[in-house]
């Protein structure tokens, strides 16, 4: 099993950094998610992590070993690593075997044994049975199960995912989740997962690093990134919620005329993050006017605009009419540090 450090690690291309002064330490078994908006970093991150990139400044080891720094560079196939991009990368003119097994090649195995690691690898992908099939009959679900599958075969320690699921449609993500779930259950490899997509990380992962413009903006468990953002990026990039201006004081913030319990500290001016699910339907309280509503199917998700212009989003059991004024009672809000 292998943990991975980044050390005050970059990458500059040109005289643009892709990846600033990044630390991590990612122990052995984990399952960390690289979150943030497209050009943040993601890619060259992993491929920093896979020996595809040399550092322009500090270091990636794995277990205490240096894999990377500005003298060191220990190549991709000598890294013990799998990786599977957004695009399958598979061989056209090959069956699904034969696709699996290629990271096997040259590594002196019979011909028992591979076919006995190719059907283990199947197998974790969900893809008993598909062995003879050919790579270009299958759907795009399957040939990502084929990628993972190949990326499996080989008994590696650590598992990078580069947005693995952008290609799927709805149905198929919530299968692969489960399916990435199980294989870091059943393998105990060390998994980093780059997405820009917030819910497959809040879903999946034990630590979830928020990345933009190349640096790291937090570090933390899904639950604590959703509840304590630490900073606006963060609170606007994961999970739904509106930011609002309010008055603090011991405690309590003030919206207009109406008062509301908050976490995090500070005081005098602070910007909220209030998540729909806080929001509800008062007799008295914050006065908001409906803008929009959109049915989800569970409940409405409103949009209402305060008094000061700030909107907030509830998601309420009722569908109001645009336009109507309702009174809002808000029971829990989170002061957004500056
Ligand atoms: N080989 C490269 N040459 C020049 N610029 C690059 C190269 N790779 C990435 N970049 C730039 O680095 C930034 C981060 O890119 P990337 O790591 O691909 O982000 P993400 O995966 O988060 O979308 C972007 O501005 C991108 O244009
Ligand atoms: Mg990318």
């Amino acid at each position: 099993m292998t943990s991975i450090s980044l050390d005050n690690l970059s990458k500059t291309f040109g005289d643009a950094a892709a990846v600033k002064d990044v630390t991590l330490n990612l122990p052995s078994r984990s399952f960390t998610a690289l979150l943030g908006p497209s050009g943040c970093g993601k890619t060259t991150l992993l491929r920093l992590i896979a020996g595809f990139e040399q550092p322009t400044a500090g270091s990636v080891g794995f277990d205490g070993v240096t894999m990377a720094d500005q003298s060191t560079m220990v190549p991709p196939e000598k890294r013990n690593l799998g990786i599977v991009f957004q695009s399958y990368a598979l061989w056209p003119h090959m069956d699904v075997a034969a696709n699996v097994a290629y990271p096997l090649k040259g590594r002196g195995l019979g011909r028992a044994e591979i076919e006995s690691r190719v059907a283990d690898a199947l197998s974790m992908v969900a893809l008993d049975g598909y062995a003879g099939r050919s790579v270009d009959a299958l759907s795009g679900g399957q040939r990502q199960r084929v990628a993972l599958a190949r990326c499996l075969v080989t008994g590696t320690s650590i598992i990078l995912l580069d947005e693995p699921l952008a290609n799927l449609d709805v149905h198929l993500r919530a299968a692969m989740l489960d399916i990435f779930a199980d294989i870091h259950q059943r393998t105990g490899a060390t998994i980093v997962f780059v997405t820009h997509d917030q819910s497959e990380a809040l879903a999946l992962a034990d630590t979830i690093v928020v990345l933009d413009r190349g640096r790291v903006q937090q570090i933390g468990s899904p639950q604590e990134i959703y509840a304590r953002p630490a900073s606006a990026m963060v609170a606007g990039f994961v999970g739904r919620g509106t930011l609002v201006d309010a008055q603090l004081r011991d405690d309590l913030a003030r919206i207009g005329d109406a008062t509301i319990p908050v976490r995090g500290g500070g005081n005098g001016p602070v910007r909220l993050l209030i998540r729909p699910e806080a929001v509800h339907l008062a007799d008295s309280g914050l006065a908001a006017t409906v803008q929009r509503v959109r049915f989800t199917g569970a409940n409405y998700e409103t949009t209402l605009v305060l008094g000061s212009g700030d909107t907030i989003v509830a998601d309420l059991p009722e569908r109001l009419d645009p336009g109507t004024v309702a009174k809002l009672a808000i029971s829990d809000a989170w002061v957004v540090p500056t």
